[in-house]
Parts: C-alpha cells; sequence; structure tokens
C-alpha cells in the first residue's frame, strides 16, 4: 500500500469500507447463533463468513493474526493467503468473533474485528497471554507504562486528566489472576468495571471515557486481542503497551518461531501496528460502543465502526442489509 500513502491513502479509503463488510459478514453469522450456548458454532459461522468476505477483496493477503496455527486452525489460520491476489500486500489480524462465550450466552460487547496494514506491519504474535495498559488519546506521550505500579499508573494517568484518582474507571477482565491488580487499583481509589470476556472492546472502551466510562485498561489477556487493540488505538490515537506472556520453554520456542527475540520486550502500539493500518469492527451483541446484529421481518441492521491512521478518520456505519431473493 505504499503508493497510497503518496497518492493521499486514496487505495485505503476504498478498502476500509471493504473492510466494513467484512465484518458485518462475520457478525451476521455469529448473531444468528446469538445466545445458543454453542460458542464453537457461532465461531465457526463467523469464521467462514469472514473468509468468504476477505477472499472477494483485492488484495494479497496473508493471515499474521488468525485462528491459530496451521495445525489447529483449519481456516483463517496463521500464514493462510486471502483475497483474489493482484492488489496491495497486506497483513491482515482478525478474530471473527471476539468473545465467543459472551456471544453464546448473549451478554454484551462481542463483535467481529480485522486490522489491516502493509505487508510486515503487524506484530506477528503467538497464541498466548499478553499484559496490556491502554490510555485513550489527549494525554502527554509517557502517562502510563507497564513498568509502574498499577497505583503509579492510575496517580499519573489523573494527573493528565486532571481529577482524582477516585474518579478514574479501569476496566479489567474478571480473572482470579487478577486478584491483586484488582486489589491494588480499588485501593488506590480507583472504580474499576470487570469484565468477563472482550478486551479488544475493553481497550476501544479508553478511546471515548465519556461515553464507556473507561478511562484505562490493565491486566492479562490474549496477544492476538493485543495485537487488534494495539492496531484500533493507531486509529484513534491513545497509547498503549503490551509484553507477551512466555513463562515455559516451549512458548518461548513458539515465539521464537515467530520473530520474537527479546521475549520480555515491552511492544508500544507503534510496534505492535506500525505503518498505515485500518481497523473494522462490527457489534454482534449490544456493547457500549455498537449495537449488536438486529434482525427484521424484511432486514438486517448492523453498526460498524471503521477507521484508518492514515487520516484518523472514525466512522461509524450503520447498515440495512436485505437478504439476497
Ligand atoms: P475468545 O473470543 O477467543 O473467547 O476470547 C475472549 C477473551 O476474553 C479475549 O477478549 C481475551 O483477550 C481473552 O479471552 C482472555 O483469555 P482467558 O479467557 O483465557 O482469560
Amino acid at each position: 500500500m505504499s503508493e497510497t500513502t503518496a497518492e493521499g491513502g486514496t487505495l485505503d479509503r476504498v478498502l476500509t469500507l471493504e473492510l466494513a463488510r467484512v465484518t458485518e459478514q462475520a457478525a451476521i453469522a455469529a448473531a444468528r447463533l446469538r445466545g445458543r450456548g454453542d460458542e464453537k458454532a457461532a465461531d465457526q459461522a463467523a469464521v467462514d463468513a469472514m473468509r468468504s468476505a476477505l477472499n472477494g477483496l483485492s488484495i494479497d493477503g496473508v493471515i499474521v493474526i488468525g485462528e491459530g496455527e496451521r495445525d489447529e486452525a483449519p481456516m483463517l489460520y496463521i500464514g493462510e493467503r486471502v483475497g483474489k491476489g493482484g492488489g496491495p500486500q497486506v497483513d491482515i489480524a482478525l478474530d471473527p468473533l471476539e468473545g465467543t462465550t459472551v456471544c453464546a450466552k448473549s451478554l454484551p460487547n462481542s463483535l467481529a474485528v480485522v486490522a489491516m496494514a502493509e505487508r510486515g506491519s503487524l506484530l506477528n504474535a503467538p497464541d498466548v497471554y499478553m499484559e496490556k495498559i491502554a490510555i485513550g488519546p489527549g494525554y502527554p506521550p509517557g502517562t502510563v507504562n507497564l513498568q509502574w505500579s498499577a497505583e503509579d499508573n492510575l496517580r499519573s494517568l489523573a494527573d493528565a486528566k486532571g481529577v482524582p484518582v477516585a474518579a478514574i474507571t479501569a476496566c479489567i477482565l474478571d480473572r482470579p489472576r487478577h486478584a491483586r491488580l484488582i486489589e491494588a487499583v480499588r485501593s488506590a481509589g480507583a472504580a474499576i468495571r470487570l469484565i468477563g470476556d472482550g478486551d479488544v472492546a475493553g481497550v476501544i472502551h479508553t478511546t471515548d471515557p465519556e461515553e464507556t466510562g473507561i478511562d484505562i485498561y490493565m491486566g492479562i489477556g490474549g496477544a492476538p486481542e493485543g495485537v487488534l487493540a494495539a492496531a484500533a488505538l493507531r486509529c484513534t490515537g491513545g497509547q498503549m503497551q503490551g509484553r507477551l506472556q512466555l513463562n515455559t520453554n516451549e512458548k518461548r520456542a513458539r515465539a521464537e518461531r515467530m520473530g520474537v527475540v527479546d521475549p520480555y520486550r515491552i511492544y508500544t502500539a507503534e510496534e505492535m501496528a506500525s505503518g498505515n493500518v485500518m481497523f473494522a469492527a462490527t457489534g454482534v451483541t449490544d456493547g457500549n460502543l455498537l449495537d449488536g446484529v438486529r434482525f427484521y421481518k424484511d432486514r438486517i441492521t448492523t453498526h460498524t465502526l471503521v477507521m484508518r491512521s492514515y487520516s484518523r478518520t472514525i466512522r461509524e456505519v450503520r447498515a440495512h442489509h436485505h437478504e439476497p431473493g
């Protein structure tokens, strides 16, 4: 996509809207299985729909963050080529159904998500955990740091925002591994929005605290979701750091095969998703930022966030789909 930069991002502009179609199709497919208690079926439906939509695009795409490694994921595996070929060479990070459990239980904030960037721009992260910290735009660089304590990060953010720590809300995945973090955040005086799943949405929510009530995302979630969230923040502005959790030899070896040299490295959003980045997410279930798919007698509606780092334009697309025939 280098030629697009010189021309003012013309091709990106077209592709950005194409990406919305990709997440819309995955979200509709998953939403048909919302609340059925069958995570696998909902995920598979989203994968099939997303793959077929991606293969309709005029791109030469490679999946770098996908459904898993080739031997464990038959479709949208890491390294799979997608698109009609012949178009721009792009890296793709995707999660056809982010929040499979949430969707199966019909709870808030499950999404269909895709990010696309120039070839070589997205971190090839193994499917391990990543420690993350993220805040939205408008704060001085270096406002938060993974190497600081939770209390120091909350104080620094509160100072930058010009409010007491008590006015800050952190979003954290509700997991036993976060017991100490939760205690530290509460004793610092901040509030916590505990979420059951879906930390891509958790990070994106920091970009609009007035709407979502969330100022900062903290804690350990999936590394693939970390790269997707970093791509979103590149488009909205905001700060994020992530550190892979490579606590076994097997995980370190897997990461090394994917090009990770320093297992303790802290990556910024720019290092996880560099260059021109495009991002789209469609709500599967209702959430703070996006409505879920709605099925009417004569149409289906979707709500999508689509954006690109080149212009920092953020679009909300509400689409009405009519079933063929
Ligand atoms: P899935 O869509 O794969 O179910 O992931 C949901 C999720 O909550 C992610 O948002 C998060 O990064 C990860 O799971 C956390 O992993 P775990 O459930 O193992 O704590």
